[in-house]
């Protein structure tokens, strides 16, 4: 097998105690420019103040509806987009501040799955040279035979025969074409992986595939996710923790089976209550909270509560004060609310 060559050392001393990734009060303010001179008259408010961390092997679940900041968060945490306030640590560096040696490490040490695999794989190039790609950027493998023995091992890894390579996108399936974006995921031999709704846009019967395989391979590669979804019933079983975020805070967190048995914040609640459950006979009583009204523009949140303009509980104190996350607090269960779901 290939030798890699040496990963560039990070400058501080970190642990495996220590959460891998740290997220600090970030936000991620983008913008809205009016007028001829372009002059700003707003901002979406897309990522306002979320501070996550993510441990070692950890697998974190983030759930909210579309537009609710998920992407952005996990753009950041690629160096994607630059944060307005806040910073995120990797290995207790942090990746906003200037300096080389570091961050080039950095860079491989974190990768993204992205949801649309039709979109995010270029139709022109094969799927070797797709999957290559990352090898040459951080000149990996010397020689081609190096190379080419890297590349099979990538293929194996992801359940795709060696001798794909020489083919283009369009020959695959929808499942393939994912497996294609996990392979040059993991070609850079990262540590951690933002997955970004890798299955939402498979069949049902392709997603538990692609599932089974992310989990096989944070087993065997060691891998740490922040896993995200619109839909609570995708991360249920992959996730060791979930984070609900609601109009660029998250909202409440908890170990999986914590947050599917006991949600504490009316949103999750809401969440919850829309998965179908399979037996029928309690299908038939299964009480559905329909939220009212839309979700507010990130251009002007509510006052106090975000989610007050559409909870079923709110009271005069949610719209004057701003509940932070550990309102409740239960363990490691944790929810940013004034009037919680007994
Ligand atoms: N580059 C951008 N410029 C301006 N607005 C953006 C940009 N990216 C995202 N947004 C806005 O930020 C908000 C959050 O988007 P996103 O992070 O993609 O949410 P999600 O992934 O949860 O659907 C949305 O209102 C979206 O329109
Ligand atoms: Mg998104």
């Amino acid at each position: 097998m290939a030798e890699a060559t040496a990963r560039p050392q990070l400058k501080s001393v970190w642990t495996a105690a220590e959460p891998l990734l740290d997220v600090r009060d970030l936000k991620v303010w983008f913008p809205i420019r009016a007028g001829l001179a372009q002059r700003t008259v707003a901002h979406v408010r897309a990522v306002d103040g979320v501070s996550l961390q993510v441990g070692q092997g950890e697998t974190v679940g983030l759930v909210g509806e579309s537009g609710c900041g998920k992407s952005t968060l996990g753009r950041a945490v690629l160096k994607l987009v630059e944060p307005t306030a806040g910073e995120v640590l990797y290995k207790g560096t942090s990746l906003h501040s200037r300096g080389g040696g570091a961050m080039r490490g950095l860079r491989r040490e974190i990768a993204m799955i992205f949801q649309d695999p039709y979109a995010s794989l270029d139709p022109r190039q094969t799927v070797g040279e797709i999957i290559s790609e990352p090898l040459d950027i951080h000149h990996l493998y010397e020689g081609r035979t190096a190379r080419r023995d890297r590349l099979a091992e990538l293929l194996d890894l992801v359940g795709l025969n060696p001798r794909m390579a020489q083919r283009y996108p369009h020959e695959f399936s929808g499942g393939q074409r994912q497996r294609v974006g996990i392979a040059r995921a993991l070609a850079g031999e990262p540590s951690f992986i933002v997955c970004d709704e890798p299955v939402s846009a498979l069949d049902v019967s392709i997603q538990a595939q692609i599932i089974n395989l992310l989990e096989k391979l944070q087993q065997r590669l060691n891998l740490t996710y922040l896993f995200i979804a619109h839909d609570l019933s995708v991360v249920k079983h992959i996730s060791n923790r979930i984070a609900v975020m609601y109009l660029g805070r998250i909202v409440e967190i908890a170990g999986s089976n914590e947050l599917h048995r006991r949600p504490k914040h009316p949103y999750t609640a809401s969440l919850l209550s829309a998965i179908p459950i399979p037996d029928p006979k309690i299908e038939r009583h299964r009480q559905r909270i329909i939220l009212t009204g839309d979700v507010p523009s990130p251009v002007n949140p509510p006052s106090g509560c975000r989610f007050r303009t559409r909870c079923f509980n709110a009271q005069d104190k949610c719209a004057q004060e701003d509940p932070p996350l550990d309102t409740v607090q239960l363990g490691d269960h944790q929810a940013a609310c004034f009037f919680p779901v007994e």
